[in-house]
């Protein structure tokens, strides 16, 4: 079911409530995500940065992984708010891509203004999906 204009609204609001969490003293480029499930629920996530950089974990994938450790694997939409409007990274798109080419991706800028409605299916053309490993 697309997701109506409100609905829409609130997922982006959500995710610019929890950017305000972001833990970036590093790059200082804070970013927001929310991730609304199947069933309805909605998973806030911000960027977690640290000292040793590479163990720094993204907006997108934080509020992922926080769904799929409480039982939810099935996704709607996630909202993804940054500055000046910066799509999924490509590790975000492949983690995304793990539970469904379907799921909606908005990004929105500093404002919630919603600057682009996409797809997992359109970010990661041809992804390593989990048939790719199933037996023939
Ligand atoms: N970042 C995200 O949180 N999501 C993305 O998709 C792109 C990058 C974070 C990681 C790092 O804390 C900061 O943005 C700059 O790269």
């Amino acid at each position: 079911m697309p997701l109506t204009s409100q609905e829409i609204q609130a997922l982006i609001r959500t995710a610019m409530d929890a950017r305000r969490f972001a833990y970036v003293p590093y790059s200082n480029y804070p970013v927001g995500a929310a991730l609304r499930t199947k069933t309805g629920r909605v998973f806030t996530g911000v960027n977690i940065e640290n000292a040793a950089y590479p163990q720094t974990i993204c907006a997108e994938r934080t509020a992922i992984f926080k769904a799929v450790s409480e039982g939810e694997r099935d996704f709607d939409a996630i909202a993804v708010v940054t500055e000046n409007g910066g799509a999924p990274c490509g590790g975000c798109r492949q983690v995304l891509s793990e539970f469904g080419m379907d799921t909606r991706v908005l990004i929105a800028d500093g404002n919630g203004r919603l600057l682009r409605q996409t797809s997992v299916a359109e970010l990661l053309p041809e992804a390593f999906t989990p048939e790719k490993l199933k037996k023939k």
